[in-house]
Parts: structure tokens; sequence; C-alpha cells
């Protein structure tokens, strides 16, 4: 053994060769934290002080190759300025250098994810030999970052400008021929072979037979383009990912420009370019925001896996009431997943309409290639439709979909819950009806809760689970425990009017109603809130989620809350309802809606909604943008912070990253606390203050004026 560490090893295999084994103890994964970086740089004293050496292979001792760098480590060195993080990358980037220039050629063998800097290191390697049950890649970029271990130095060198400015900035994994295809790995085999496999080629390679030193010349040198060549290449490149990423996810444009500053440059002073883009990348709120947003995704998934543990059992077999829209995607998504489920409807043509969108997203699927026909087929037989309840004694827990309508709920609850099993539980998939109201004729409270689902649900990620006052644990873990086999993120809210999502959208719909009754222009509104970073405009947004639905749940949020959301005024919304006008789903709410070439609906602005308006607003008049997304945002804000003072919801990072699954917030922003921490409360409680004759909507609570007061954020206040 040459080098024998806690996150890797060394030994000599036969022939000369050293065997440098990735395999972080006491974790499931390799990443390079601050351990493996260190241990890395002690092995390669050790391989080059050793006697007989003639190549180097690298491998894991995990399913994984390595998954990148340790993201729990990145805020305290970011926080520490541009020096601490140039600290804390400049080990291992002298690290893989040093790999690329010891006097043994080096092989790699990729037999799991390699991505980020464990792609990178891979990069730093003579050849790479990849199973064809790995995936490689460089997702910085999905941090708001770029690679900054070499990535944008030698992809590029290797597989050309074009590719590796599309692989670095889209930051998608790619698959073993797509990478055997542009030359980023130089063979892919079995999973079986790859050690054997790539062993060979290092022999080869040490025999003379195969040429390591040319390789090593190509990732030092400048890329070898003209002028006219380089001009064309960044210029459209730039240009393309500009417009994709938007100004508000500034990496993939910064990874770009590190090629193109580093190009003309041999490696080490390309390397030098790409740490400064990365510093620069580093410091935006951008990267602060989405590396948060991952912690705090793994946050979610540890407190989701605690109740999947505690659940009674796996959720084999489930039942779904109705086949609409939602039923008919519950159904798809869980067979998708593997969980066989029946579908009951009280109409064969509700049924049918449910096969027909499981199968349209299957035919998609397999017409892309990501699936079989096979599959399939198997998937769908997993969906059993029915307009009965035979079997509904052997199901493990029943989501009930059907219209929202609280008597008919209740009829059909009660109706299920005398063909179950004591045991099932059973879910409401409502959007706005109170559990504990929906419980009231139940006779085992215990086993029934909400589960909703946004739709479409095969592309939302967020489940809210609804803990009703008598709700039990078990039945929270195993509804939980089924959201997490749907491949969904579920976050545990407790009861309320709207729960946490639909509680915090209405009253940002509210701020829109106010706006447009005072003159503002709605589409000047989705434009600015756009801007902001929402994937649509709140009137947009409306109608698509159907402006009749919208008018529903308003009325149940004012009968819910009040003294905030009580109107007082006919909205915009309501006009539009009262004209038939109920969005995208019948072609016409705020905007007109068009079959595009594709068949999907596109808007288009129309002066009959302005008509339609006119009586109900005031003289129309500018905003400016930040008045627009001040008094949009509060409401929602502060109503969040109410949630959270309730215990609707358990901590800030719960509810950001509710809203981000839900709802599309932002990303870069990371979630409404994290964005309320950049402002800073004292800064937010004066904007609120500004609007407080706009009513109860713009209040702060106490508890934010308290904070305010003494400093405090939401994340340093968990
Ligand atoms: N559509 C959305 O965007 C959305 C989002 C989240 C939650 N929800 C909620 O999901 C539920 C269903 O909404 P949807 O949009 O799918 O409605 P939908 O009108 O598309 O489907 C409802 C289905 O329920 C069936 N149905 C009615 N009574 C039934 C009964 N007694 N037994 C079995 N089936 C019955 C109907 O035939 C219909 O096929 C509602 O509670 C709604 O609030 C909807």
């Amino acid at each position: 053994m040459l080098f024998s560490g806690k996150a890797l090893t060394v030994q000599m295999l036969d022939n000369g060769i050293a065997e440098l084994n990735f395999d972080l103890q006491g974790e499931s994964v390799n990443k390079f934290n601050r351990l493996t970086v260190s241990e890395f740089s002690q092995a390669l004293d050790a391989i080059e002080a050793a006697d007989g050496v003639k190549g180097v292979l690298l491998t894991s001792g995990k399913s994984v190759f390595i998954v990148g760098a340790d993201i729990t480590e990145f805020g305290d060195a970011f926080a520490a300025g541009p020096e601490g993080v140039a600290e804390l990358m400049n080990k291992n980037n002298e690290n893989i250098s040093r790999l690329e220039e010891l006097p043994v050629p080096s092989v790699v063998a990729i037999n799991g994810y390699a991505l980020g800097g464990g792609f990178e290191v891979c990069l730093g390697c003579d050849f790479r030999v990849m199973s064809d049950q790995a995936k490689v890649g460089l997702p910085e970029v999905k941090l708001g970052l770029i690679p900054g271990w070499g990535g944008t130095v030698r992809l590029p060198r290797l597989v050309g400008v074009d590719v590796a400015a599309e692989w670095i900035a889209a930051g998608k994994e790619q698959r073993p021929d797509a990478a055997l295809t542009v030359h980023a790995v130089d063979a892919v085999v079995q999973a079986d072979k790859l050690k054997e496999s790539a062993l060979k080629l290092l022999e080869r390679a040490v025999g003379g037979e195969l040429d390591y030193q040319s390789r090593r010349e190509i990732k030092k040198s400048p890329i070898p383009l003209n002028d006219t060549e380089a001009l064309m290449a960044f210029f459209t490149t730039k240009a393309f990912v500009g417009q994709q990423a938007g100004r508000n996810y500034p990496a993939p444009l910064a990874a770009v420009e590190s090629i193109e500053q580093g190009y003309k440059l041999g490696r080490d002073e390309a390397l030098k370019v790409e740490q400064q883009q990365f510093i620069k990348c580093a410091q935006t709120g951008a990267a602060k925001s989405l590396v948060g947003l991952f912690l705090n995704d793994q946050a979610i998934s540890k407190v989701a896996k605690g109740w999947e543990k505690n659940a009674d059992k796996q959720i084999e077999r489930a039942a779904v009431l109705g086949a609409g829209i939602m039923g008919g995607g519950i159904a798809y998504q869980s067979a998708y997943k593997g969980v066989p489920i029946k579908m009951k409807d009280i109409d064969q043509k509700g049924i049918d309409l449910g096969l027909k969108e499981a199968n349209k997203l299957l035919s998609k699927l397999v017409e892309r290639g990501r699936m079989t026909p096979a599959k399939m087929g198997e998937t769908l037989n997993r969906i059993e439709p029915t307009l009965s309840y035979d079997g509904f004694d052997n199901v493990d827990v029943v989501v009930e979909a059907v219209v929202e309508n609280p008597k008919v709920k209740h009829a059909v609850l009660q109706e299920v819950e005398k063909v179950v099993s004591e045991d099932t539980v059973i879910a409401s998939n409502t959007s706005t009806i109170s559990i504990d109201f929906l419980a009231e004729p139940l006779s085992r409270p215990e086993n029934f809760l909400g589960m909703h689902f946004f739709n479409p649900v095969h592309k939302m990620p967020l489940v809210e689970v609804i803990r009703g006052k008598k709700t039990s644990e078990k039945a929270i873990a195993r509804v939980v425990a089924y959201a997490n086999k749907m491949g969904k993120k579920a976050i545990v809210v407790r009861d309320c009017p709207g729960f946490l999502v639909n509680r915090v959208l209405f009253p940002y719909f509210a701020g829109f109603s106010m706006l447009v009754r005072d003159g503002a222009d709605f589409q000047q509104i989705d434009k600015v809130m756009e801007r902001w970073g929402w994937p649509m405009g709140p009137a947009y947004l409306m109608d698509v989620v159907g402006i009749d639905t919208g008018v529903h749940a308003e009325k149940v949020m004012a009968e819910g809350f009040p003294e905030r959301m009580g109107k007082t005024f006919t909205a915009a919304s309501d006009v539009m309802f009262e004209a038939g006008r109920y969005g995208q789903k019948n072609g016409k709410g705020f905007y007109n809606y068009e079959e595009d070439k594709k068949g999907k609906p596109k808007k288009v602005a129309t002066e009959e909604s302005y008509e339609l308006l006119k009586p109900h607003v005031a003289e129309r008049r500018e905003f400016e943008n930040d008045e627009i997304i001040e008094r949009m945002m509060v409401p929602m804000a502060t109503e969040l912070a109410r949630c959270l003072e309730e215990g609707i919801v358990d901590s800030p990072a719960e509810a950001d990253m509710a809203l981000i699954y839900g709802i599309g917030f932002p990303p870069f922003r990371g979630g409404i606390f994290a964005w309320l921490d950049s402002i800073g409360l004292d800064e937010f409680v004066k904007i609120a203050d500004k609007y407080s004759d706009l009513g109860e909507l713009y209040k702060p609570t106490e508890r934010m004026r308290e904070m305010a007061a003494s400093g405090k954020t939401y994340y340093g206040d968990k």
C-alpha cells in the first residue's frame, strides 16, 4: 500500500500499476471535500516518491465515481470573499495538474456518476474508460457557478469549443454514447469489464503503444483556432447561451467567457482565467441562492426520508378516485414509478380521458427513445381503470381527486371509507377545502389527510402533505413514503385554507387585483414580474390555472381570512369570470389563446379584456417597475411569514422549497425567506410600510418587526 487514508488509497497492482481508489469512509458517495482533496495531494506525493510506478489507474470503491465538490463547504469559503474561494479551489487545481504531469501515464475507470470536480479529475487523466452505466457532466451552472478545476480549460481542448460550451452552459449529465461520440471519453465498456479494459489501455500506454504525451500536449496548449474561427464560434455561442440563460443566471455566459479568454493561452494561464471567472460567479446573489437551494433541497429530502423510515409498510397498491386532469396525472405518475393503481371514476368518459392522457405522455417517452414500447405496455398495465370499488379492500392508499365540491367530497370520502380496509390511508387532493372539515363525517379521521399535487402532475415536483388535527403520524409517514416513491418532493404542512402554497399565492393575486384596480396595465405587470424571475406573470398564470378555479379559490380564501383577504371591490378576475373568459381552457382570459404550430396554446394580447375592465378600474397609468414588484411581493412575503409563525410550515427552508417546486418562485432568488434575508428585514419593513393604506396584507407581522429591529435573518434564525 503506497498510501492509505480515509478518503482514498493507493496500492500497487501487478506490472508496476498503482491503483488510486477513491472510497470516502462513512459516506455513500465520493465527493471532493477538504479531506479528499488533501489526501489526493498526499497520494500524489506517494506515487511520485515510489520506485517502479509505471502507470496510474484511478478507480472508485463506490457505485458512483465522484459526484463533485462538497457543496456544504461552499458557504463559509464563499463568505470569506475572493481569497476564501481561491483557497478552496487552489489545492485541487494543483492536484489535477500534478496528475497530468506525472512521469507515467494515467487512465481513469469511470464506473458511475463523474460530475463536476469528479469529471474534471477524469479530464486530468491521459485516457478515460467509461462504463455503459456511468454518466459524466459539468453541472456547476446549476449552482450559479462554472467548473473551477479546469473543466473550461481541458474539456474544450479535448472536444472542441462548441461542444464544451454546450455541455458546460447546459450543465446536463451526459450518457456514455454521447461522451464517446464527442471524444470526451476514449472507450465505453460493459460495467463488469471496466477495470480490466482500463488496465489493458493503461498497459498499452505504459508499453509505448499509445502516445500519452501528445494527449497532454493538446490539453496544455492553446486551442488551435484562428481569429476568424474564434470570433465566429464565440460570438454565436455567447448570443445563444446568454439568451437561453437569461439575465438572472450569469454563470453559463461566464463559462463561455472563461473558454474564450483562455483559448489562446497555455493550460496554467487558462486555469487562472477560469479561477477569476469562478470567483466572479461565486460572489453573485444567484450562486448564493442556488447553493442555498441545493442545501435546502437536501434538507427537505432528509425530512421526507425520515418520515419514510417510520412508514409501517411500503406502498404496493394505490387507488385514485376521479380520472380527471389530476386523477389521470396521479395514476400516470404512480404507474410510471412502478406502483400499480386503480383509477376509479363515475363516468366512462372520464376514464377514457385519463387513459388517453397517460398514453400520450408514455408515447412521447417512447418517441424520444427514453422508454421501450414493452415498458410502456407494462406501465399502462399498472393502471387499472374501473367504475366500481371492487378490490379497494386491498389498497394501501387512496387519493381522492374528484371535483372540488365539499358535498361531493364528503359523500365520496364516506363511501370509500366503507370499502377499504381499516388500515388504508385516504388522502384528498383538494386544493382549498380544509382537511379538518373534510374529515368531519369520517369514522377513521386518523387515517385521513391531504395530498396536494400540482398541475401537471408529471412535471410539478411538489406534493404538499397536509396533516389535519386528527391525522396520525402513521398516515403521514405512509403518504410521504408514497410521494417519495412517485419521485415527488413531499413537504408536510398543517391544515388551513389554501394550505401553504395557495395561502400565499392568493395574497399575491390580491396584490395584482389592487394594481389593476388602481390603473396598472396587466401586461406591464406580467412583463415586470417575468423579468423579476417568475416563469409567468400573474395575469398569464391566472389564465393557465383557470379563472373559474382562481375565482372559486379566492372566495374560499376570503372566507378563511376575511380580515386580510375579504373582497372589497370587483377584481379583474371577477370581471373575466363574469364574461365567461375562463383562461387558457376556453381560449380567452386576460389574453386570447391560439394554437401554435405544435398545437400548443399561445397567448395573444387582446383589447377585449381591457374593454371589459374599463368600468371597474382607474384610468390607465404607468407604474414604476419597483412599485409593481413591491406591491406584488409584499402580500406574499408577509403571508408566508405568518404561515411560519403559525406553524403551518416548520422551517424557512421547507417554505422556500415549497414555493420553488410548487409555483416556480424564481430559483436564483433562493425562495421568499432567502430573498427577505438578502434585502434585509429592516428594508422590507420600510417598503411594506409605504403601502400600509392598501390594507392588512401589506402589514408585516410583529415578529417581522422585531426581527428587523434586532437585525435577525430567517436563515440565521432557524
Ligand atoms: N386542476 C388543477 O389544476 C388542480 C390542482 C391541484 C388540485 N386540484 C384538485 O384536484 C381535484 C380534481 O380536480 P381536476 O382538475 O382533476 O377535476 P376534473 O373535473 O378534471 O376531474 C374530476 C373527475 O372526478 C370525477 N368524479 C366526480 N365525482 C366522482 C365520484 N363520486 N367518484 C369518482 N369520480 C368522480 C369526474 O367524472 C371527473 O372525471 C379537485 O379537488 C381540485 O381542486 C386541481
